[in-house]
């Protein structure tokens, strides 16, 4: 880590300091497309951001508690910046988040993500997560994932991890 990292819950003011970065963060892919304000006015109770020592945010996890399923939790995004990584600090903003699911009653955590996210992949499966591979999986990229799942063509590994 480069210097004190601290994770605190987001505001909506957050959103604009963060959306004009987050398509550098996942490689100029257009993925601040599916991270809409709302997720900074409506789940910021059960997300958090990561700020360094200047105030810079440099990470972000963005998730809830299910509504239909109150002892599972989902993660919609979880990034750091690209001059913070292979520090700990996408590990922090988990266990983080686990630690607050847990003391909700949350039993279980899922993730979706692009089986051709090699790096996404790698680091859920070092987080604990487990891909779902039974019936409708393929092997895809190396990793057992939905054909089509979201949408022709948007074939998505299901992640699960036991609190
Ligand atoms: C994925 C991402 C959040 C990881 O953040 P990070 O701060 O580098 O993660 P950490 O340093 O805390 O690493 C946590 C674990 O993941 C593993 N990991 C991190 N990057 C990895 C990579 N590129 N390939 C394989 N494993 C990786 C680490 O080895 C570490 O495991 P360990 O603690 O057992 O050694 C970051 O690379 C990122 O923001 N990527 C772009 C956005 C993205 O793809 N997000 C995920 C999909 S929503």
């Amino acid at each position: 880590m480069t210097g004190p990292i601290s994770l605190r819950r987001p505001v909506e003011d957050d959103h604009p300091r963060l959306i004009g970065q987050v398509d550098d963060w996942w490689g100029g892919r257009k993925l601040h497309q599916i991270l809409p304000r709302l997720w900074f006015q409506h789940f910021a109770g059960t997300s958090w951001v990561a700020e360094d020592e200047g105030g810079h945010l440099v990470g972000f996890l963005v998730g809830f508690v299910s509504p239909d399923h109150p002892d599972e939790a989902y993660v919609h995004m979880i990034a750091t910046s690209p001059n913070h990584r292979k520090a700990g600090l996408g590990r922090m903003l988990y266990e983080r988040f686990f630690e607050d699911m847990k003391a909700r009653g949350v039993r279980r955590v899922k993730a979706i993500t692009w089986p051709g996210n090699r790096v996404s992949v790698g680091f859920h499966r070092s987080m604990g997560f487990t891909p779902d591979d039974g019936p409708g999986t393929q092997n895809l990229y190396g990793t057992p994932a939905y054909p089509d799942y979201d949408a022709d063509g948007d074939d998505r590994v299901v992640f699960s991890r036991d609190l």
